[in-house]
C-alpha cells in the first residue's frame, strides 16, 4: 500500500499508534477528530487507553479530557471510557459505555451547542488543549491536510492545540479531496465579520486544512472504516411521521409560505429523521437543497435520485453499507456534496440568512411545547444536545419529531411537564407524531395544549393529558400557562415507581 504522507518532513514522523499515544500525559486535554461515528481516529485512542490502563495498574493516575466534534465510534468513546480514564467529556456522544460513565458520575459530562464549541475554545473558557489527534485522508507533498468523513472541530484543534498527532487513513477515499469546504477566518468579537454565505452551495475557504508543522509530533497511518450502526429498518410509525410533515410542507408551498423547492432542509440525527428523509424520496419535491449537520442515508438517497441538487453539512453518518458506497463515488458526491467546519454547517447567522427547515427528535414534549432532547425521565443523559438548538433557534420552520409514545406505549412522549428542557415552547413551531401534527406558531399557551393533545397525544393518553389541563386550569386559576406543580410530574414518578406512566 502506497503511503499517503507526501510531505517529507511529515513522512519522518511516522510511527506506530502506542508510541505517538505515548506524547499525550495525565491531565491532558485531547481534541479529537470524529462526528457521528465519521473521521474518528481509530488507532492512537485504543493504544492510549491501552496506556491508561497499564498506568493505572501500575498505580498511577491517569485521567484525559475528551473533545471531540460530536459522538464517535467504540474504537474511541467506548474504548476511552471503558478504563475509567476519561474525566470530562464534551460536546456530545451517544456512546452505552461513555453513557454509563456520565451517569454514574465517573465522567463530567459538558453538553454543549455544537456551534458553540469551537469560539469556547478559542476564546480560552475551557483551559488549554495539550494534544490533538486528527484523521485525515492523507497530506500532500507540501504539507496540506486532506480531510476525511468529518470536518466537525478540526480546524479548531489544529489551530489551538499545542501538539498534534495525525492520522493518516487509507480506507478513505483520494477522490474525497475537494469536497470540503474550510472557513479559516473566524475571529473573536469585537473582530468578527459577517459570514458571507447567501446559498448552500457557496464555498467560503479552502479545500484542505492547515497545520503548522513544528507541532506536529507524530504521522500513524491506519486503514480502517469509519463504524456506524445501520438505521433501523421504516416502520408505520415513522412513515406516518414522514407523511404528516410532508403534508405540512406541501401546504405551506400551497399557500405561498414556501417555494415549491422549500428551502435548505436540517435533518437532525436518529431514525425518525431518517425516515423523514425517506419520505422526501416519494414526495413531488424537487432541486431540494440541505444545509445541515450531518448527512445521513436518506440524504444521499435524495442526491442519487437527483432530488437533492445540493447538501451542505460537517460529516457524513452513514450506515456501513451507504459508507462504502460513498467511498467508491466520492468523485460524483463532490458535485453535491459540501463538508464544513461545524461551527459553519450550524452557524446560527447561516441558519437564519438562508431560512433552514430544521427537523430534530425528542425524547419527549410538553403540552406547551417545551423539548427534552436529552434526558431520560429528568436525570438520565441518553446523548446530547448536538446541533438541535443551533438549528431549533434559528430555522424558518422547527419542526421536532417523535412517536407518541415510548417502551411499547409504557411512556407517553407529550407529558404535562418535560422533566428536563432543551428547547422551550419559544423554539418549537411545529410537533409532529404519528398521530398528527401540531401547528404551534401564532398559538397562546392555552391552545397550543389543545392542538398537541388533539394531534400528537396517543389516544390512551389524551384523555390523561386533558384531565391535567382542566385541572391546571382550575388550580392556576385562570394564569396565562396554567400548571398544577403538585402533578406536573406525576406521570414521571408513576413510570418510575410502577413502570407505565397510565395509572393503575
Ligand atoms: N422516555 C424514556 N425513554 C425514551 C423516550 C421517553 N419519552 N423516548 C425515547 N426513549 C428511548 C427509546 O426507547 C430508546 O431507548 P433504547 O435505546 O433503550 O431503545 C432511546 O430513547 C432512543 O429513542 P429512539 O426512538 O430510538 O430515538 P431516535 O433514534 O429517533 O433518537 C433522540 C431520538 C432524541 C435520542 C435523538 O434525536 C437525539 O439524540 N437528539 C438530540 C441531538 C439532536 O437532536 N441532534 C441533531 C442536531 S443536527
Amino acid at each position: 500500500m502506497a503511503s499517503r504522507v507526501g510531505n517529507k518532513q511529515m513522512r519522518n514522523k511516522i510511527m506506530p499508534a502506542a508510541d505517538a499515544a505515548a506524547f499525550i500525559k495525565h491531565g491532558d486535554n485531547v481534541g479529537m477528530s470524529g462526528f457521528t461515528g465519521a473521521g474518528y481516529p481509530k488507532a492512537v485512542p485504543v493504544a492510549l487507553a491501552t496506556q491508561i490502563r497499564e498506568e493505572t495498574a501500575a498505580g498511577r493516575p491517569f485521567d484525559i479530557g475528551v473533545w471531540t466534534g460530536a459522538s464517535t465510534a467504540p474504537e474511541l468513546d467506548g474504548a476511552l471510557a471503558e478504563t475509567g480514564g476519561m474525566k470530562t467529556r464534551l460536546p456530545y456522544q451517544s456512546d452505552p459505555v461513555t453513557r454509563s460513565k456520565i451517569n454514574s458520575g465517573e465522567t463530567d459530562y459538558i453538553d454543549i451547542h455544537l456551534s458553540h464549541l469551537g469560539p469556547l475554545v478559542r476564546e480560552g473558557f475551557l483551559g488549554t488543549l495539550d494534544t490533538a489527534v486528527i484523521e485525515v485522508t492523507a497530506i500532500t507533498e507540501d504539507g496540506r491536510l486532506v480531510p476525511s468523513s468529518s470536518v466537525g472541530n478540526n480546524k479548531v484543534w489544529l489551530d489551538e492545540a499545542e501538539k498534534v498527532i495525525l492520522e493518516v487513513n487509507s480506507w478513505q477515499s483520494t477522490d474525497l479531496e475537494g469536497m470540503h469546504d474550510i472557513y479559516d477566518r473566524f475571529a473573536l468579537p469585537p473582530y468578527r465579520q459577517p459570514v458571507q454565505m447567501l446559498k448552500p452551495s457557496d464555498r467560503l475557504g479552502q479545500p484542505y486544512l492547515t497545520v503548522d508543522p513544528e507541532k506536529v509530533i507524530a504521522v500513524v497511518e491506519t486503514d480502517q472504516r469509519d463504524r456506524n450502526t445501520p438505521f433501523k429498518p421504516l416502520d408505520e410509525t415513522s412513515k406516518a411521521i414522514a407523511g404528516h410533515l410532508l403534508d405540512f410542507l406541501q401546504h405551506e408551498v400551497n399557500v405561498g409560505r414556501l417555494p415549491k423547492e422549500l428551502l435548505p432542509l436540517q435533518s437532525g440525527v436518529g431514525n425518525i429523521a431518517n425516515a423523514v428523509l425517506a419520505g422526501l424520496l416519494d414526495s413531488p419535491f424537487e432541486n431540494l437543497t440541505s444545509y445541515t449537520e450531518v448527512i445521513q442515508d436518506g440524504m444521499v438517497e435524495l442526491i442519487d435520485a437527483g432530488k437533492v441538487t445540493m447538501a451542505s453539512a460537517t460529516a457524513f453518518s452513514l450506515s456501513p453499507d451507504a459508507a462504502e458506497r460513498m467511498n467508491q463515488n466520492a468523485k460524483t458526491y463532490r458535485r453535491n456534496i459540501i463538508l464544513r467546519p461545524q461551527e459553519i454547517s450550524n452557524h446560527p447567522e447561516l441558519i437564519r440568512r438562508l431560512g433552514v427547515i430544521a427537523t430534530n427528535g425528542l425524547i419527549e414534549a410538553d403540552i406547551y411545547g417545551n423539548v427534552n432532547s436529552t434526558h431520560i425521565m429528568g436525570s438520565r443523559m441518553q446523548n446530547g444536545i448536538g446541533g438541535s438548538g443551533d438549528f431549533a433557534r434559528n430555522a424558518y420552520i422547527s419542526a421536532f419529531v417523535t412517536p407518541s409514545t415510548a417502551k411499547g406505549g409504557a411512556i407517553s412522549s407529550i407529558v404535562p411537564f418535560v422533566s428536563h428542557v432543551d428547547h422551550t415552547e419559544h423554539d418549537t413551531h411545529i410537533l409532529v407524531t404519528e398521530q398528527g401534527l401540531a401547528d404551534l406558531r401564532g398559538l397562546a399557551p392555552r391552545k397550543r395544549a389543545k392542538v398537541i393533545i388533539e394531534k400528537c397525544a396517543h389516544p390512551t393518553y389524551r384523555p390523561l393529558l386533558e384531565e391535567y389541563v382542566q385541572r391546571a386550569s382550575k388550580v392556576a386559576n385562570g394564569q396565562h400557562t396554567p400548571h398544577d406543580l403538585e402533578q406536573a410530574h406525576s406521570w414521571h414518578r408513576r413510570f418510575l415507581t410502577s413502570g407505565t406512566m397510565m395509572p393503575s
